[in-house]
C-alpha cells in the first residue's frame, strides 16, 4: 500500500454491506461471513503492537469477552503486524491482566501488516505515522449486524482509548431497536425507559405500547419527548 492510497481511504458508511474479507489472524486464515455465522460482529483496530494505550484496550477486550459472547456477538481485533508479533504480544496482554486463569486472547487479532484491509475498511489515522512516515492504524469500531450490515462505526484517534463498557452499552441498543420499534435515550441503559420515535402516530404508539406512554410537556407544546417502559 503507497502513502498515497493510505492517503485517500474510501471508508463505510451505516447501512453498507460489510466486506467479506479474508484475513490471515491468529487462529488461522478467515472469512469474515464464515467467521461470523448468524452471529452479530465487533472488529476493532489499533494501531501497533506492544503500544500502552492498545494493551489495556486489549486487555480489557479480553476481560470482557465473556459479555460479548451473552450478546451473541464475535470479536475480531486487527493491527498492522505482524502473527508473530501478535502471538508475542498477546502473552503481555494477558500478564497485563494479571489473570492467570486465562491462557489465550479470546477472539482473532488479524496481521494487516500490509494495511491493504485498513485501507479498505477506512482505519487509518493520518496524523499519526510510522518511523517511515507510514500512518497508523486509528481506534476503529465497526459493529456488523448478522445480515452482515454496518450498524455503528466509531473513529478514535490513536492518543484516545476507548471504553469498552460504552461499546456493550451501543449494543445493547442497536439489538433491542434492530427488534422494536423504540429509540433509547442520552445514557440509556437496558431497563431503563425508552423513547418513542417521532414517526409513530400517538394513536399506534398507545396500541403499540401497552405499558404505557408517558409525554413530557414542553414549552413548543410539541408531544415528541415521549417515553414507554423498555418492552
Ligand atoms: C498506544 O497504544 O499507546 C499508542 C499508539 C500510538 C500512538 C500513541 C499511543
Amino acid at each position: 500500500v503507497s502513502k498515497h492510497q493510505a492517503e485517500s481511504m474510501p471508508g463505510l458508511l451505516l447501512g453498507d454491506a460489510f466486506p467479506n474479507f479474508e484475513a490471515d489472524t491468529t487462529i488461522g486464515k478467515l472469512k469474515l461471513y464464515d467467521f461470523l455465522g448468524d452471529s452479530w460482529g465487533i472488529l476493532f483496530s489499533h494501531p501497533r503492537d506492544y503500544t500502552p494505550v492498545c494493551t489495556t484496550e486489549l486487555g480489557q477486550a479480553a476481560e470482557l469477552s465473556p459479555e460479548f459472547t451473552k450478546r451473541n456477538v464475535k470479536m475480531i481485533a486487527l493491527s498492522i503486524d505482524s502473527l508473530e508479533e501478535h502471538y508475542s504480544w498477546s502473552k503481555d496482554i494477558l500478564a497485563y491482566n494479571n489473570d492467570e486463569t486465562v491462557s489465550e486472547i479470546p477472539f482473532p487479532i488479524i496481521a494487516d501488516d500490509r494495511r491493504e484491509l485498513a485501507v479498505e475498511l477506512g482505519m487509518l489515522d493520518p496524523e499519526e505515522k510510522d518511523q517511515s512516515g507510514m500512518p497508523l492504524t486509528a481506534r476503529c469500531v465497526f459493529v456488523i449486524s448478522p445480515d452482515k450490515k454496518l450498524k455503528l462505526s466509531l473513529l478514535y484517534p490513536a492518543t484516545t482509548g476507548r471504553n469498552f463498557d460504552e461499546i456493550l452499552r451501543v449494543i445493547d441498543s442497536l439489538q433491542l431497536t434492530a427488534h422494536k420499534r423504540v429509540a433509547t435515550p442520552v445514557n440509556w441503559k437496558p431497563g431503563d425507559c425508552v423513547m418513542v420515535p417521532p414517526a409513530i402516530p400517538e394513536d399506534e404508539a398507545r396500541s403499540l405500547f401497552p405499558a404505557g406512554v408517558y409525554t413530557k410537556e414542553l414549552p413548543s407544546g410539541k408531544r415528541y419527548l415521549r417515553y414507554t417502559p423498555q418492552p
